[in-house]
């Protein structure tokens, strides 16, 4: 009666992995998806080396980070080197440019925290953010794209997180949540951290890329193909993954003295980081160390509110993925 137990269990496992494989199968974008992307980008390379030559473009964020979803939109960086340039006059000239080019919606908003032209493609219906010299943003990409090559569990898991996130309405850091950037550093530190390890610590390895942006050094280990199967003495499938993820987040993760840290591979104390008091509307709830950017938390934005909002839904998440006979369904339910 043990071993048809013990086989029974098995099955529940497989079909459990099996159902958040197809999950993340359904979530990643198809290839002519992709294509067309990269075609829209040549378009807008093309319009912008026009009225600046010595300008470049760069895609960063979901489409270029290899956690974008199917159907996302695109985040383009626009760098001119010159310093005396004035980023609304450089913004509102874009704006002009891509309009006379009959891109729709287009709208220069030259304000925001970050200042951004924002468009749409008629002809694909890719929308687009296109930001200004924003190179970290760039470097901080292609740091999460060479992590997600190492061990394919990191992708699966943040397609799984993000989407739960998105279906629960915790990933929007206007109403105090987090963003899909948070929770994908989120999943490559819980990856650090399993034992045997994941992922490896890339900053912490010796030094194959190296740049310098806005007097930051950011430099790590970027010759991921050489670490292909680092990870797999660790035979951990992605539902035990994700039920030890949110197990963390709701029951073992310190909230009152944890900073975790992806450039460490470590979690840091916030009185080492002095990040244990309120400061303006820094609060410190929920501590997400910037790889590059260490003195910026990029749990800053969460309130008293939806720090509660936040732990619940863990907790909502580790119950379902312990006690639930079809986490698969239940866990993406809208709120
Ligand atoms: P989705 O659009 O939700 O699929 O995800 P995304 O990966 O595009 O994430 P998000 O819109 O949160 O951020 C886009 C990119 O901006 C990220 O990949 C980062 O490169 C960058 N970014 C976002 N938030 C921050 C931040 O607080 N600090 C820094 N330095 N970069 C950020
Ligand atoms: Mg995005």
């Amino acid at each position: 009666r043990m071993l048809k137990r013990q086989m029974q269990c098995r099955l529940d496992i497989d079909r459990l992995n099996a159902a958040f494989l197809a999950i993340y199968e359904s979530l990643v974008p198809l290839e002519e998806e992709t294509a067309k992307q990269k075609q829209f980008f040549m378009l807008l390379e093309k319009l912008v080396r026009k009225e600046w030559p010595e300008a470049r473009l760069y895609l960063y964020g979901s489409c270029a980070n290899s956690f974008g979803v199917s159907k996302s939109d695109i985040d383009v960086c626009l760098t001119i080197e010159d310093a005396e340039i004035n980023k609304s006059e450089v913004l509102l000239k874009l704006a002009d440019i891509l309009q006379a080019d009959n891109l729709q919606n287009v709208q220069a908003l030259t304000r925001a925290r970050v200042p951004i032209v924002k468009l749409m493609d008629p002809v694909t219906g890719i929308s687009c953010d296109i930001c200004l010299n924003n190179v970290l943003a760039v470097v901080n990409t292609k740091l999460l794209r060479d992590y997600a090559q190492i061990d394919v569990r990191l992708r699966q898991l943040a397609f799984i997180v993000k989407h739960w996130a998105k279906s629960r309405g915790v990933n929007a850091t206007y109403q105090g949540t987090l963003s899909s950037y948070a929770y994908v550093l989120m999943c490559i530190h819980f990856l650090q951290q399993r034992r045997p390890a994941i992922l490896p610590c890339l900053q912490e390895m010796g030094t194959t890329y190296s740049t310098i942006v806005d007097d930051i050094q950011c430099a790590y280990f970027d010759q991921v193909e050489k670490l292909r199967g680092f990870g797999s003495r660790n035979k951990e499938t992605i539902a035990q993954l994700v039920w030890a993820f949110f197990n963390y987040w709701a029951y073992r993760h310190d909230y009152a003295n944890g900073v975790i840290s992806v450039r460490t591979g470590s979690i840091l104390s916030k009185r080492e980081k002095d990040w244990t008091r309120r400061i303006g509307n820094d609060r410190h709830l929920i501590c997400i160390e910037d790889p590059f950017e260490t003195s910026h938390d990029l749990g800053r934005v969460v309130d008293k509110f939806s720090i509660k909002v936040l732990r619940e839904e863990f907790e909502r998440a580790a119950d379902i993925m312990q006690y639930d006979p079809n986490p698969c369904v239940t866990l993406f339910e809208p709120y």
